[in-house]
């Protein structure tokens, strides 16, 4: 079993350049089995879970290329409407292939994607919007077989929380509905903007991505297109983390900025400078940071969920106590014991964490519990004093390229260990 192998205490400073959003990359992918045409995806980031997406659309029948960061989906041949339960459980977003299956094929059988490391992860609103569009869902035995008669059919739907998934699937399944459907609540999240620039760019029509309403008039048929996923916002929060925890000073490039509204404060709070132009930022981090008072994780724009951990490693050694809440996951606080192993003051009650800063960190052997609680323990291994040994690495292989080699492009000592 591989482990990352860190000597902590090293102060980074480079240029670190950001690769595409994992969780725009997905959806996309399963996007692209509407088109009745070759897409061709570029800046998709080399990570396991888009790797499983790959597979998926090749057991759907699709012809999937990969070169580099590029690949090049064409379903025009495929009519594949069942993926196997190893393909769904190797990652968990793969539901979100249900709203394209159904919606080409006019049918899908595939399993439910269960729990995951981040506790119960229902799909109610999935299934429950799929049905309002006309898709008969009959749920037995861990198996969901759906069927339509004929199209799908728009109509006006009301999301009780703006699930990400959910309206990602809303949008898969409409957009070659007929007539129109509206999403109320929608989420808000730059990958769905994302999604629907690719759609929209395969002849979708769409009004109001990124905003809380959206307007879908379903057309006959989507085409191919080229399309360039966006920067990774979370992979920029985990790098602006890795400066402010060592004391560092990190120029990101290929950034939207505006993607990261809601954490820049949240880091110039902490006492670091951030500086921003075009699509670079900058991240300058003091010897000692400062406590931040109250992170509550929120649906875009508020600060996300996907960041909580990742700003959680650096308050560790902060001077004073910050205050973490956490509203989107039940379970979300895995990380928090292996942080403890290494030396960090942190409580849990229920969804509040109180995170005492302490002086320093040091090196112990940790497991990554879930794709962002592994990058925090990452952040903390940069910074604590002696070696850290992270195993369960298969976690942070989802969500992030290269990470031993892109920290010691900046003066880090990592190594991976077989
Ligand atoms: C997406 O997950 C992301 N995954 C997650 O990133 C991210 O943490 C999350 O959005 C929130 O921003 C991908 O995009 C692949 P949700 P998703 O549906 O779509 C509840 C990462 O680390 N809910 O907005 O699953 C749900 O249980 C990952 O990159 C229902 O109750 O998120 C959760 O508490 C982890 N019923 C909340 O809503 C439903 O039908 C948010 O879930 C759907 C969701």
């Amino acid at each position: 079993m591989s482990k990352l192998v860190i000597e902590g205490g090293r102060r980074l400073s480079g240029v670190i350049h950001i690769h595409g959003a994992k969780n725009s990359a997905l959806p996309i992918l399963a996007a692209a089995y509407l088109a009745q045409g070759p897409c061709e995806i570029e800046n998709c980031p080399l990570l396991s879970d888009v790797q499983a997406a790959g597979k998926i659309l090749q057991h759907l029948g699709c012809t999937v290329e990969r070169e580099e960061h590029t690949m090049r989906v064409d379903a025009s041949e495929a009519s594949g409407f069942t993926v196997p339960d190893g393909l769904m459980r190797e990652m968990r977003s793969s539901i979100v292939f249900l709203g394209a299956i159904a919606a080409r094929t006019g049918k899908a059988e595939l399993s439910f994607p269960g729990g995951c490391e981040l506790g119960p992860r229902p799909i109610d609103q999935h299934l429950s919007a799929l049905r309002q569009l006309g898709l008969q869902i009959c749920e037995e035995g861990g198996r969901l077989e759906c069927r339509v008669k004929g199209r799908l059919t728009g109509c006006p739907i009301s999301l009780s929380f703006p699930s990400v998934g959910a309206t990602e699937n809303i949008l898969l399944a409409a957009v070659t509905a007929r007539g129109t459907t509206t999403i109320i609540n929608a989420a808000r999240e730059p990958e769905i903007v994302d999604l629907c620039d690719f759609l929209c760019a395969c002849g979708a029509h769409i009004r109001g991505a990124g905003e809380g309403t959206i307007v879908i008039d379903g057309v006959e048929r989507l085409h191919g297109c080229r399309h360039r996923v966006i920067p990774d916002r979370i992979e920029t929060a985990t790098y602006m983390g890795a400066a402010a925890i060592t004391g560092g000073s990190l120029l990101l490039k290929q950034v939207k900025s505006e993607h990261v509204q809601a954490i820049i404060p949240v880091f110039e709070e902490a006492g670091c400078q951030v500086a921003v132009w075009g699509d670079e930022l900058l991240i300058s981090a003091p010897g000692r940071l400062r406590r931040v008072h109250t992170v509550r994780t929120l649906p875009y724009p508020g600060f996300p969920t996907d960041a909580q951990a990742l700003m959680m490693a650096p308050m560790c050694v902060a001077d004073g106590t910050s205050v973490f809440i956490e509203t989107i996951f039940e379970s979300r606080y895995k990380h928090v014991c292996e942080l403890m192993r290494m030396g960090a003051q942190i409580k849990v009650e229920g969804r509040v964490a109180v995170v005492e800063g302490v002086a320093e960190l040091f090196g112990a052997p940790v497991e990554c519990t879930d794709l962002r609680g592994g990058a925090a323990l990452v952040l903390a291994a940069l910074a604590a004093n002696g070696t850290t040994e992270i195993t369960q690495l298969h976690h942070l292989e989802r969500g992030y390229e290269a990470m031993a080699q892109t920290f010691c492009g900046v003066g880090a000592a990592a190594y991976l260990q077989e």
